[in-house]
């Protein structure tokens, strides 16, 4: 099978599906994420694969600082501490250490999927919280098996929690987790998942 390279796959309609949910308020992102998601004065929230950016405009104040990044140009006005990046999430890096790092139904799109995860933890701040909604059963061998569990204990081994029920990655910080896993690629062929849209499968040969 023939794999998908970052450029390729960022122009592809699975990436581009303009009936995935880009809207999510707030409530949903709590919904989403399993937290309040309490905003501490000087709280630096960076937010990968934002979409719309409606949950953050519904949580910008002058106090906080927030950054949406995502491959489309589609998100509300940006206003006093709220700022978006458009660019894709493999590529970008904040400029400094940051307190919360969320990915919402946003990795299911992304090719390195497990590189994104050990950046995103490296640059939280000192207790800064990474969350992210993650289908472990899109993280695939050559072979087309999923990791499954081999994925979930290597995570755990590498200071990652992972909700298997509620599919959720999180991570404290600080830390510069590694896990045991080389890219090779994607495939946006591989059909809907949990969410009931086409998702993208990621290929990795173990270390
Ligand atoms: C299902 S939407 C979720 C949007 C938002 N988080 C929400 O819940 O409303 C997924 C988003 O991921 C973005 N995306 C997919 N791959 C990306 C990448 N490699 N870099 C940046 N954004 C990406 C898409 O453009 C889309 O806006």
């Amino acid at each position: 099978m023939s794999l998908l390279d970052d450029e390729t796959l960022w122009s592809s309609s699975v990436v581009a599906n303009c009936d995935m949910n880009r809207e999510r308020g707030l409530a949903g992102y709590r919904r989403e994420l399993g937290g309040d998601l309490a905003l501490e004065p000087g709280t630096r929230w960076v937010d990968l694969c934002c979409g719309s950016g409606k949950a953050l405009a519904e949580a910008a104040r002058d106090d906080v600082t927030i950054t949406g990044v995502d491959l489309v140009d589609h998100h509300v006005p940006a206003r006093d501490g709220l700022s978006f990046v458009v660019a894709p999430v493999d590529r970008w890096e904040p400029a400094g250490p940051v307190d919360l790092v969320t990915c919402v139904h946003g990795l299911h799109y992304v090719g390195d999927k497990l590189g994104l995860l050990v950046r995103a933890a490296s640059w939280l701040a000192p207790g800064g919280q990474l969350v992210a909604n993650f289908d472990v059963s899109g993280v695939r061998r050559a072979d087309h098996s999923p990791f499954g569990r081999v994925l979930t204990k290597a995570l755990r081994d590498n200071g990652f929690s992972y909700d298997t029920r509620k599919r959720l990655v999180s991570f404290e910080g600080p830390g510069r987790p590694r896990l045991p896993f080389a890219y090779s690629g994607a495939d946006d062929r591989a059909g809907p998942n949990y969410t009931g849209q086409p998702a993208v499968h990621s290929y990795y040969e173990p270390l």
